[in-house]
């Protein structure tokens, strides 16, 4: 059996997701959820669907060896970032190399970087009067959003878009392929 981490910040519709598409697999397994706010919707769903959570600062997060010991312990194999906001440690990164998996919600080198996260991106793809968008799902590496890029799906964006229709077309895409592209990289 293969284990998953899935970190998140918020509502964690892909933890959901990538969840139901394992829960009868004999292969891969979503083992814990790891989040930085107390409050986050995904715990709630965590709790709902009986997977275990670790809930951390981001004191804790950067200054403490807890999420690391706890990755080891519970001998995860692979770290899913599904909406998670803060940058991973060296400890972290140097322990789990091609092993961390992150979605950008956009077409990377496109709409990357520092405060591109949620609907900021959405919100820019629709100022900028793009034509297209979709989903980016690449390695992690020590800067954000320029890791080795894995898979990339894209979506038109019509006239009469806004940046919440956007923002639907994106989620539908990483809901089709993010568990698929997950699964292939884990039993290939
Ligand atoms: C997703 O669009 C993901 O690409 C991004 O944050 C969003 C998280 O949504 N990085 P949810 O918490 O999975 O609903």
């Amino acid at each position: 059996m293969r284990k998953i981490a899935i970190f998140a910040s918020g509502s964690g519709s892909n933890a959901q997701n990538i969840i139901e598409y394992f829960a009868d697999s004999r292969q891969v397994q979503v083992s814990h959820i790891f989040c930085d706010k107390k409050n986050a919707y995904v715990l709630e769903r965590a709790k709902n669907i009986g997977i275990p959570t670790v809930v951390f600062t981001k004191k804790e997060f950067n200054n403490s060896s807890r999420i690391i010991d706890t990755l080891q312990n519970e001998g995860i194999d692979l770290i899913i970032l599904a909406g998670f906001l803060l940058l991973i440690p060296q400890n972290i990164l140097e322990a789990y190399p091609n092993k961390i998996i992150n979605i950008h919600p956009a077409l990377l080198p496109k709409y990357g970087g520092k405060g591109m996260y949620g609907m900021n991106v959405h919100k820019a793809v629709h100022e900028a009067k793009e034509k297209a968008t979709g989903i980016t799902i690449h390695f992690l590496n020590e800067k954000y959003d320029e890791g080795e890029i894995i898979f990339q799906a894209k979506c038109e964006i019509k006239e009469n878009d806004t940046p919440e229709t956007i923002a639907q077309k994106v989620h539908a895409l990483e809901y089709e392929h993010f568990p698929r592209v997950i699964e292939e990289y884990l039993i290939s």
